[in-house]
């Protein structure tokens, strides 16, 4: 893995947005992994700036997010389809019809996780995969387990993020317990894979992160396999490195 250690998040975050930028205009119509969450929110303002300056067009960009809560409405404002459309779609010039988010509210999630996987093959796999990382080490909401899944698919979370994530609801017991996500063959499978990791509250798991072993329990430590990826980290979540 290459490491980019940065001064704080605004630096992470241009030095993200920038990988994207040079993506995109390598390859108009380049497939690119979104995650949602706090640590990608810098990162999609300055992809905002930089479309707002004439620096980077979307027309042909494809998107395939991550994960989405199951079971929630896409008009929920805690949803990654409301999420995205807040915080990057709305705001750029791409065209909707590419963009591509599990509906967390389909009856049958099986049913729901075969056409995304579907979908995913027919586009021939992901360019740049943006990550980031639970405390608990997850990347999209691959739980730390004994097994983990291959391919899109139905997920309990585990009680630590939904603890985490409550902090987005009214209440711990709002938060979904399920979720689909792209598994770790979907993201260890993507050609560039750029993971963000900021604040001091992550500096635990960065460590178990760089820890010279791979281990289901701590999913992140997979992209130890993976021949080009990037992780940009701040001062904050780094202060526990070796
Ligand atoms: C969300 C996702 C998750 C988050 C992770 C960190 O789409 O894939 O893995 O990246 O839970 O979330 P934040 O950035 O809120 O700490």
């Amino acid at each position: 893995m290459n490491i980019v250690i940065c001064n704080n998040y605004g630096e992470l975050s241009k030095k993200a947005a920038h990988i994207i930028k040079e993506q995109i205009n390598d390859k108009q119509n380049s497939v690119i992994g979104l995650a949602t969450g706090s640590t990608p929110l810098g990162t999609y303002s300055e992809l905002i700036d930089l479309y707002k300056k004439g620096k980077i067009n979307f027309s042909d960009t494809i998107t395939f997010n991550l994960d989405e809560y199951y079971r929630i409405k896409k008009d929920h404002p805690q949803s990654y389809d409301y999420f995205m459309n807040e915080n990057l779609f709305n705001h750029i010039n791409i065209d909707k019809k590419n963009t591509h988010i599990a509906n967390g509210d389909a009856d049958n999630p099986n049913d729901e996780c075969e056409s995304y996987n579907k979908m995913l093959d027919s586009i021939g796999g992901i360019d740049l995969q943006v990550l980031g990382i639970g405390s608990n080490g997850h990347i999209g909401f691959n739980e730390p387990a004994q097994e983990l899944s291959a391919r899109t698919h139905l997920v309990k979370l585990t009680s630590k993020t939904i603890e985490d994530n409550s902090r987005f609801f009214n209440n711990v017991s709002d938060v979904p317990t399920q979720a689909l996500t792209m598994g770790m063959a979907d993201i260890l499978k993507a050609k560039k894979i750029i993971i963000l990791i900021s604040g001091v509250n992550k500096a635990k798991i960065a460590a178990e992160m760089f820890k010279n072993r791979i281990t289901t329990q701590v999913p992140a430590s997979m992209l130890h396999m993976h021949p080009n990826t990037t992780v940009l980290i701040d001062k904050d979540a780094a202060s526990m490195l070796p």
